[in-house]
């Protein structure tokens, strides 16, 4: 168990699709408790595999007050309605913007077992999810900001 370090822009791990998981292995499994370390130690909404380094189809999320959900391989499959709302990211540090998110947001995912699961996310589990399989495809909050204006220079703030 370790806390590792996060990147930030622009480190191009950061850009770069990141592979399957074929086989959740012991060294998947350590990458996994270790980026729920790195989650807890950053009071982080979530976190993708990438932003510690590891282009992998891996993210952890944890909703305040739920468990950690762990998904693997995710799919967006259903995306429903939209929203205005203030994002923020962990490998962005020092910003914060205004960007467009779906209300609801259907995933599909394996667990750290390989077991499918589907999730159905609402308020900020939606807006994690949509947030953290972006990164997996190499995409940032940044991308969806439709004018300078909507990207403020603050201190960091709630990672997704
Ligand atoms: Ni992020």
């Amino acid at each position: 168990m370790a806390v590792l370090r996060i990147r930030t822009l622009p480190d191009p791990v950061l850009r770069q699709k990141a592979k399957r998981v074929a086989k959740l292995d012991d060294s998947v499994q350590k990458l996994i408790d270790d980026m729920i370390d790195t989650l807890h130690a950053n009071s982080a909404v979530g976190l993708a595999a990438p932003q510690i380094g590891v282009s992998l189809r891996i993210a952890v999320i944890e909703v305040p007050g739920e468990e950690v959900i762990t998904l693997i391989n995710p799919l967006v499959i259903k995306r429903k309605g939209e929203r205005v709302l203030g994002e923020a990211c962990l490998s962005v540090p020092g910003y914060h913007g205004e960007i467009k998110r779906s209300l609801i947001v259907k995933v599909k995912a394996q667990d750290r077992q390989g077991k499918e699961i589907r999730l159905k996310g609402e308020e900020l589990l939606a807006q994690a999810l949509e947030h953290e399989i972006d990164h997996l495809n190499g995409t940032l909050y940044i991308d969806h900001i439709e004018s300078p204006e909507k990207l403020f220079k603050v201190e960091p703030v709630q990672e997704m």
